[in-house]
């Protein structure tokens, strides 16, 4: 499975560093307020399992499942709820966990759709960054790492399924997707 990774991207050392530097800065700003960290799955599982644990406040998790990919590499634009949130949003301060912002269309219809539902604040916190590839006005309020527009895997995000288990993030071998 490493052997289909052509480069390291971000390591482990520089992973763990990172969330436990927006985990201070999640600490800060949510100081007194009612925080729901709300986890897009599959791909933000591993993420989220960290960040939590660097946020040193009483929040509450949820999560949703939404697919835009299928298994290609490319978004379709199509986002369909798999797994809808369990609790309610109305008057919550809400941060949406995400692996990457890539074209940006999926975090904007979940964006909507919560604030559809009467949360009271709903901002963005994801790992990496690919603003190259961005296709809606959306931006990030704490982000890990800006990345190149290259397809990676690893530390939760997959091509097909498959290398969400690895503890880094790498850059996939462009031959075992094309
Ligand atoms: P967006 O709607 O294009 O921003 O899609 C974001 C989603 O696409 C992420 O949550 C990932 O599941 C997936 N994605 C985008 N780029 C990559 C990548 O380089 N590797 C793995 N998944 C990706
Ligand atoms: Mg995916």
């Amino acid at each position: 499975m490493r052997n289909d990774i052509e480069r390291i991207l971000v390591t482990e050392e520089e992973l763990a560093a990172k969330v436990a530097e927006i985990g201070a800065k999640i600490t800060e700003d949510y100081a007194g307020k009612d925080l729901l960290l709300v986890s897009v799955l599959k791909g933000s599982v591993v993420f989220m399992a960290d960040l939590m644990r660097a946020v040193n406040l009483p929040i509450e998790i949820d999560f949703m499942a939404v697919s835009s990919y299928g298994s290609g590499v490319k978004t379709s634009g199509v986002v369909k709820i798999l797994k809808d949130l369990d609790v309610d949003v109305a008057g919550r301060h809400i941060l949406l966990v995400e692996d990457i912002l890539d074209s940006g269309m999926t975090l904007q219809y979940i964006m909507e759709m919560l604030s559809q539902r009467g949360a009271a604040d709903i901002k963005i916190c994801t790992l990496l960054d690919k603003p190259e590839r961005r296709k809606v006005n959306i931006q990030a309020d704490y982000f890990g790492f800006v990345i190149p527009d290259k397809f990676v895997v690893g530390y939760g995000l997959d091509y097909d399924e498959t290398y969400r288990n690895i503890p880094y993030v790498g850059v996939l071998k462009p031959e075992i997707y094309s």
